[in-house]
């Protein structure tokens, strides 16, 4: 195991259950987002999200889930997601541990290619628990939305005495609709499962205030620790594999190499070409060779023909 960060921003490379028994004190998170494997075969940079049985599975979610009640303050809140099908088991597993207030429904539209034999999924689960719901963070004026029926049409509540007009501004739902993260995206990580700004940015503002703590046990690309960080939290991440902790030191300003290698953000493949088209305009006007920065055969890349 090992341990990057300072004294606001904690980064553990390990094993999630080491790393909670070992390095996060009880009662010490504010705030816990967990989005763990959802064991339906995704690729996380080689290691296959599935195990031998469903049992296996929710038996080692469970032991995780108990370490995450046992860092919890006595008025911390838990957000934990995983696939539809395991959702139901988590659910019936933390009712009697914490209180569950809101089964959150993320949405999103796909325009991929989706099932044709069946209705496809385009929600993931999340719910929402508290330890104490009688004393817990909600920030209300944090995370209002529009309220478009009734206001956008001015229109007057006649139940109320005297009449009003409706609402501009209301508590969201337990719907939420964010795009899910696309390549051409600013925020894009390497990452199979990264999860978007908007949706921790609700979670983080809702849940949390200014210099608490929040902790993800399964930080992938570090969403959430970065979503912290911006917002004036302090954070706890763990990841096991090596290529995110890297993602998470870049992202999180904590160090511009690992291990002597420069952090770089990985360039999309248009800001390539893009790159390769300014280089060539370059080595036209200055007549010279132009060496390209990660090696020099790319000069001799074929290029698109400029619009
Ligand atoms: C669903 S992803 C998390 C995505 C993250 N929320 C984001 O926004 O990018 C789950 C992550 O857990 C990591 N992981 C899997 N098993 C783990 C374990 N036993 N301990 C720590 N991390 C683990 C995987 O490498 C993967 O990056």
């Amino acid at each position: 195991m090992e341990i990057f960060g300072n004294k606001c921003h904690k980064i553990i490379h390990g094993n999630t259950v080491d790393a909670l028994t070992r390095e996060v004190k009880d009662s010490s998170a504010d705030l816990i987002f967990i989005d763990p494997p959802y064991n339906i075969g995704k690729n996380f940079n080689g290691h296959k999200d599935r195990w031998e049985n469903d049992s296996d599975y929710l038996e080692w979610s469970y032991s995780w889930l108990q370490l995450c009640i046992k860092k919890l303050k006595p008025t911390g809140s838990l957000y934990v997601m995983t696939s539809t099908q395991f959702m139901p088991y988590f659910d019936i597993f933390l009712r009697n541990k914490l209180n569950v207030l809101s089964r959150i429904v993320w949405y999103y539209d796909s325009s991929g290619v989706q099932a044709k034999n069946y209705f496809g999924s385009l929600y993931e689960p999340i719910l929402f628990c508290v330890k104490d719901k009688n004393n817990y963070t909600f920030n209300v004026d944090e995370i209002l939305v529009d309220a478009k029926t009734g206001s956008e049409r001015k229109l007057i509540d006649y139940r109320k005495d005297p009449p009003q007009v409706y609402n501009s501004k209301k508590v969201p739902g337990n719907v939420w609709e964010f795009p899910r993260v696309r390549y051409r995206m600013d925020e894009y990580e390497s990452h199979p499962t990264q999860k978007p700004i908007a949706l921790l940015e609700r979670i983080i503002k809702a849940s949390s205030r200014p210099g608490e703590t929040v902790l993800d046990p399964f930080a992938g690309s570090f969403t959430t620790a970065y979503v912290s960080q911006q917002l004036g939290r302090k954070s706890i991440s763990i990841e096991l594999q090596e290529d995110y902790i890297k993602i998470g030191l870049r992202r999180l300003n904590l160090s511009d190499e690992y291990k002597g290698k420069k952090l770089i953000k990985e360039l999309k493949t248009y800001e390539e070409i893009r790159l390769n088209k300014e280089q060539l305009l370059l080595f036209e006007k200055n007549d010279k060779p132009y060496l390209h920065r990660k090696n020099k055969k790319n000069t001799e890349k074929k290029l698109p023909k400029s619009k």
